[in-house]
């Protein structure tokens, strides 16, 4: 048997890195926690810019750690904003798509929702991979 998600270490964890975020001009704190398939915990919190429009989600940051400490699939997410439950933003889901897949759990409102019922019909990595046979 799978060992269970320990969502209050996700959910603490993510409280915890918050508190590092960079967000000077939205003043929202996020960080995020995520659990990797080889049962390692990765985390990441937003970094702001002065263009705005440039402005890393936590949820960018989990994904950079991912790669960063020896890459892997995610099998849970947990994402706080100002010490409260968020879900993250479209765009970070399409990122956690590539990462996670369809199975990936996030946390709603303190339940476990699949990522495919968060992204419904996701654009597929596939479906981008260039065909080997072509010139
Ligand atoms: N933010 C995240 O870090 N993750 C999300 O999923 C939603 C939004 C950040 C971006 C920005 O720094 C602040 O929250 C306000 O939108």
């Amino acid at each position: 048997m799978t060992k269970p998600i320990d969502w209050t270490l996700l959910r603490t964890t993510a409280l915890a890195v918050a508190k590092n975020a960079y967000a000077p001009y939205s003043k929202f704190r996020v960080g995020a926690a995520a659990l990797v398939d080889d049962g390692r915990i990765i985390t990441g919190c937003n970094v702001e810019n002065a263009s705005y429009g440039m402005t890393l989600c936590a949820e960018c940051g989990v994904i950079s750690e991912l790669a960063r400490s020896g890459g892997g699939r995610l099998v849970a997410l947990c994402t706080v904003g100002n010490d409260q439950p968020v879900t993250p933003c479209g765009r970070c889901r399409q990122l956690l798509w590539e990462h996670g897949g369809a199975n990936m759990l996030l946390e709603v409102n303190g339940e476990p929702r699949k990522l495919s019922e968060m992204l419904p019909v996701a654009f597929p990595e596939e479906s981008v991979f260039v065909n080997p046979e072509a010139d």
